[in-house]
């Protein structure tokens, strides 16, 4: 084997085994928003007709039946990364609890990436860090 591989080896086999998402913490720089402008936004494009907020005082949603989770303070423990894949790529990553939404027995979210412009998104997600904190 080259000297150089046996060298670097070490090196490939640390990188491979932290994984995607140590990747995307390392790699993936998410910009701070403007939570008021993300509530504007979430409000206009009236998220909250399916999702109940947590720690906001948006009309109860009215989607039928009703999503197992609200969205609130949990999403503060993902990355700014995974908030905004949420958004821009629903349904890529379902909590395996979340039985209901595997079976597609609640109402689909949509394709909002003609909708939203990257402001919006950037905005929304620095929104929806601030809830449990408001
Ligand atoms: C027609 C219903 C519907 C609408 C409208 C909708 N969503 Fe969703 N959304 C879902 C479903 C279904 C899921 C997957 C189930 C879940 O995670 O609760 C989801 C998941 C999410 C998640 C991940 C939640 C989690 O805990 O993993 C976020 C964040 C989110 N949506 C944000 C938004 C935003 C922002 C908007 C408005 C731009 C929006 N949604 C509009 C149905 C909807």
């Amino acid at each position: 084997m080259p000297r150089i591989f046996a060298l670097l080896l070490p090196l490939i086999v640390v990188v491979a085994c932290d994984g995607p998402e140590a990747a995307e913490r390392a790699t993936f720089f998410f910009p701070d928003g403007d939570p008021e402008a993300g509530r504007t936004a979430f409000a206009q494009m009236q998220c909250y007709a399916c999702h109940g907020v947590i720690g906001d005082d948006f009309p109860e949603p009215h989607a039928t039946p009703p999503l197992p989770a609200p969205l609130g303070p949990d999403l503060a423990a993902r990355s700014r990364g995974q908030v905004a894949e949420a958004v821009i790529a629903p349904y890529h990553r379902i909590p395996d609890d979340l039985e209901a939404v595997h079976r597609g027995e609640v109402p689909q979210m949509g394709d909002y990436s003609e909708a939203m412009t990257v402001r919006q998104l950037i905005d929304i997600v620095s929104y929806l860090e601030t809830l449990g904190r408001r």
